[in-house]
Order: structure tokens, then C-alpha cells, then sequence
């Protein structure tokens, strides 16, 4: 059933932004993070290597006998397609239109896609899963209710696969976005009866995808913006100056946020641990 919410949300526009912009240099359609390593130079061209290191990875992960897959945050399709490439009979939930549309360009037409979030998408009760994937996506659902939900999907000792970051407790305010607290998240886990099988923490691997970030905002974005703030000054001062003291605050967020460099990878290990984790609903 579909259930898509009403407003777009702004970080659904950056991640389809985002994904346009890196499809269109580097030609990945993949929405996660890479996995770097000594042998891989940290530079934005080799963002595709790090890419696929980090789906083989993961599907590395994906214990034997298991046969029909849900892909909660589904995005671009990047995973599933993979996962269809090798056998696996896949589902995807996705509440993004504009993601679940290059995820179907992807995979193909016949991916089933559930469209909506994973807390309000309605399955029959008997549509179970052997694993239930999170792919970067859990930390934009729901702690509350995401395991259990994610159980409901699951036969009699299935699976749940997580690869995603959280907040971790450190002094000073992260300028980097996202992930639920990692103390909260293992008191769920704790509540939810599902059997930890793999954490592994990623966190020295994924965190150079921040450099990335970092050297785009400094090289690209910085110059750019400057630029634009120029010629703008220069043709339309009385404009100029409305608009810079209209939107002030939000000028000083986006530059302190976006263009000060301080999202970089030693900002993003002091405050997130990036987790797989492989959990396993018991028998009975
Ligand atoms: C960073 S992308 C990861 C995409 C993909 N799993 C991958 O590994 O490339 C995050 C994904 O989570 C999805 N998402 C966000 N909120 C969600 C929710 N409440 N339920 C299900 N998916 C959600 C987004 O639409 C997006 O597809």
C-alpha cells in the first residue's frame, strides 16, 4: 500500500542531489559511503572503488541459505541490484519517489518496491523475509519501533543486516548530521530479543569519505559560492545586501556547516561509529 509523505524532504533532495552529481563525474549510482583502505588513495575519483569495496563487503555478510530480501532504503536500487545480480529474490521499501524511480532504472521494472517509509508501509501479515537489510538507512527510521517492525518481517530465524553510523558521546556539538545514539540503539537491541551474530565497527574505513566531503567543500563548493556572493554584490548591491541581512542565520549556518571544512574524517570518528552489525531473530 502506498503511504508517501506529503512534504519532500530537504535531505531526500540532497541524497537525489547528490546522487545526480556523482553519477553525472564519476558515473556511480550508489548513495552509500565507501570503504577506503591504505591501499586507496583518499581522492573523489576513487569514491566508485571505495563504493563497490563497501556493497561487496556487506553482501559478504549475508549468511548462507537466505533466499528473499527486504532492502529498507532501497535508494538508488545500488545494493538490490546486486543482490538480484546474484540470486537473491529482493523486495525494496522506498519513500522517495525520485529515489524509487532511479532505483527502478536500476534494477529493473519488475523490482518490487514498496513505496512509503518502513514505519507507516503495510505488508500481509505472512510476508516474511529470510533478511531484512538496512543499508545506510537505519538511522533515518524510527528507533522506537524499527526492529520490531523489521521482525514482523522475518521467518523463524531470519536475519537482520545493518551498515550505518551513530552518534557517539563526545564533547562539543557535531557538525556532521545523523545516526541514533549508539546507547539508545543498544538498549533496542537489548529489548529486541534478536541474537547478535557480527559488529564489526568500520568506523577508520568510512571515515575518509568525510575528506571527500571536505575537499569538495574547500575546492568546489567555497570557490563557487564566493564567486556567485561576488558577482552578485558587484551587479545587484542593494539586492545583495537585503537578501545577505534578510537571510543571515541561515547564511551562517550553510557557511559554518557547509563550507568552514570542519566535516572532515577526524570530525566524523570523534562523534559516530559506523557499525555492521548481523542480528538473528531466534526460532521461537
Ligand atoms: C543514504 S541512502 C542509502 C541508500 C541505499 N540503501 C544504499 O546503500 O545505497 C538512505 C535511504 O534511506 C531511505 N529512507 C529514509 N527514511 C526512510 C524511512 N523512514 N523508511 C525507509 N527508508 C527510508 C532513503 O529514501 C534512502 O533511500
Amino acid at each position: 500500500m502506498s503511504s508517501l509523505p506529503e512534504r519532500v524532504d530537504s535531505r531526500e533532495v540532497g541524497l537525489v542531489a547528490g546522487l545526480n552529481l556523482l553519477h553525472f563525474f564519476l558515473g556511480t549510482r550508489d548513495l552509500h559511503y565507501g570503504l577506503w583502505g591504505d591501499d586507496l588513495e583518499v581522492e573523489v575519483k576513487n569514491l566508485p572503488v571505495a563504493q563497490k569495496r563497501y556493497s561487496e563487503f556487506l553482501l559478504g555478510h549475508v549468511p548462507d541459505g537466505v533466499e528473499r530480501v527486504l532492502d529498507v532504503g532501497c535508494g538508488a536500487g545500488g545494493v538490490a541490484t546486486e543482490l538480484l545480480a546474484r540470486g537473491f529474490r529482493v523486495e525494496g521499501v522506498s519513500p522517495s519517489l525520485l529515489l524509487s524511480a532511479a532505483a527502478r532504472r536500476q534494477a529493473g521494472n519488475d523490482f518490487v518496491i514498496h513505496e512509503g517509509r518502513f514505519e507507516d508501509v503495510e505488508f500481509a501479515a505472512d510476508d516474511r523475509f529470510d533478511l531484512v537489510l538496512f543499508s545506510e538507512s537505519f538511522q533515518y527510521i524510527d528507533l522506537d519501533c524499527v526492529l520490531e517492525y523489521a521482525k514482523r518481517r522475518l521467518n523463524p530465524g531470519g536475519y537482520v543486516l545493518i551498515c550505518d553510523f551513530f552518534k557517539i558521546p563526545a564533547t562539543g556539538r557535531s557538525i556532521i548530521g545523523g545516526g541514533h545514539p549508539i546507547e539508545k540503539f543498544r538498549a533496542a537491541l537489548e529489548a529486541s530479543g534478536l541474537e547478535v551474530l557480527t559488529d564489526i565497527d568500520i568506523t577508520a574505513e568510512t571515515a575518509p569519505n568525510l575528506d571527500i566531503v571536505a575537499q569538495m567543500e574547500r575546492e568546489l563548493f567555497l570557490p563557487t559560492a564566493e564567486l556567485v556572493g561576488y558577482a552578485f554584490d558587484r551587479n545587484h548591491p542593494w539586492l545583495s545586501r537585503l537578501l545577505r541581512w534578510k537571510y543571515r542565520k541561515k547564511l551562517r549556518k550553510i557557511r559554518r556547516k557547509y563550507l568552514s571544512g570542519e566535516r572532515n574524517g577526524d570530525n566524523f570518528a570523534r562523534h559516530k561509529v559506523y557499525r555492521l552489525l548481523l542480528l538473528r531473530l531466534p526460532e521461537s
